[in-house]
């Protein structure tokens, strides 16, 4: 048996390693994705080789660029949100890694893919429909839906037994190391937190768990303000500097963090059925949300961008649920695009301890026009068109109004 396996290089995934060559006697090949995380990925082929995977075997992939440009940007057009809060970092980074599991299962003659997902959340959903959507006859191993190992406590007692390193980078309130504080999962979009003392939906996140912003209030007091240009509805440049899309993001992130941009603190719906607290941190993201919503709002017509705003939910929640590779999320996302061809031009963005407030916005495709729009005195629009809309418009109340019997 041959299988890929989603691997970070850290214990859970490790252990999961150790386990599918002992349970299942499988040839390992171990797949690692930069996709921005902010942790090296390389250390992930040192520890792989070590576990006896052959050096073939071992594939770690820059896929940031690949990451934004056809993932978070088609996203960012749809002005995605789940419930209201949610810019879905995690879900849309997972499908990207399903489509490499598959392209290296392909690629090696590998006939099973496997992931360190629990069997209780989201992400074993996303890796395995959108594996599935790509490669029909996959076989998938998902060990935590397998193995005993259903503590923290027995896993670790796992890999002192097998001789993992247990990696002890965090450190807890009093100094000592700690394994994993949370339940996290980072990349250029955002990163998450999720359990331990947040499994309490009342407990306020402590300052230390944010490490990605600027604490709002330690945010500088002085306002910074930003230009970014989009063209067909995707951010080209930053302050007239054009770069590319993993380039821009992270340098938003860099802005977001100093000012203290995009924490969120929700409680939400996981697809399986459980209500789940999560703290997240979009700098960048909540950055380009609105400039990008900015934008749109002088350059699409009234009733597309309703309509797209009405149909965003259903986008966001098919994201959400781990249906990127799927035909109704292809068919929104056309009707998505075609809106964006006149999606261009400057917005100007101020920074301010936790804000992000759009301050302009010009374009060459604007349908702002002031001769209709002025307050001052116009030569274009009759005020007296307005009587007969309005009147026929309230037609059906006037109607109603006169039956004595209606209740
Ligand atoms: N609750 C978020 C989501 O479902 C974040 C999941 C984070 N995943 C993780 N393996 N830590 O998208
Ligand atoms: C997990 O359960 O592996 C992480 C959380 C989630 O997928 O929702």
């Amino acid at each position: 048996k041959k299988v890929v396996l989603a691997y970070s290089g850290g214990l859970d995934t490790s252990i999961i390693l150790k386990w599918l060559q002992d349970e299942y006697k499988a040839e390992v090949i171990t797949f690692t994705a930069d996709l921005g995380q902010g942790e090296e990925v390389e250390p992930a082929r040192v520890k792989a080789i070590a576990c006896g995977i052959k050096p073939e075997n071992v594939f770690i992939l820059d896929i940031k660029e690949e990451f934004v440009k056809d993932y978070v940007f088609p996203m960012f057009r749809a002005n995605a949100i789940y419930e209201g809060e949610y810019l879905l970092g995690t879900s849309i980074a997972r499908p990207l890694i399903a489509k490499k599991l598959i392209d290296i299962a392909n690629e090696t003659g590998a006939d099973a893919v496997s992931h360190g997902a629990t069997g209780k959340g989201n992400d074993q959903v996303r890796f395995e429909i959108g594996a599935l959507a790509l490669r029909p006859d996959i076989k998938v191993i998902a060990p935590w839906r397998e193995w005993e190992l259903n503590s923290r406590e027995s896993l670790l007692e796992y890999a002192r037994k097998h001789g993992i390193e247990i990696a002890q980078k965090h450190l807890d309130k009093d100094g000592n190391p700690a394994i994993s504080p949370y339940s996290m999962d980072a990349n250029l979009l955002h990163i998450s937190y999720e359990g331990l003392h947040l499994e309490n939906p009342s407990n306020e996140p402590e300052e230390s768990m944010w490490l990605w912003t600027t604490p709002p209030e330690l945010a500088p007091d002085e306002a910074e303000y930003l230009t970014l240009t989009y063209k067909n509805g995707d951010p080209i440049a930053l302050n007239g500097e054009q770069m590319s899309p993993a380039t821009l993001l992270e340098k938003l992130n860099q802005y977001g963090n100093k000012h203290g941009i995009g924490r969120v603190d929700i409680v939400e719906n996981r697809y399986v059925g459980m209500k789940a607290r999560g703290c997240y941190e979009t700098p960048g993201g909540t950055i380009m949300l609105k400039a990008h919503r900015a934008i749109e709002s002088i350059c699409l017509d009234r009733e597309a961008a309703h309509l797209k705003d009405e149909l965003m939910p259903k986008y966001a929640k098919l994201i959400y649920q781990g249906y990127w590779f799927s035909p109704e999320r292809e068919m929104l996302q056309a009707a998505i695009d075609a809106t964006q061809k006149n999606v261009e031009g400057d917005v100007r963005v101020k920074l301010y301890k936790g804000n992000v407030m759009v301050v302009g916005r010009e374009s060459v495709n604007s349908l702002y026009d002031d001769a209709y729009s002025t307050f001052e005195k116009d030569e274009v629009y009759n005020q007296k068109d307005a009587e007969g809309f309005i009147r026929l418009n309230a037609l059906r109340f006037i109607i109603a109004g006169k039956n004595p019997n209606r209740k």
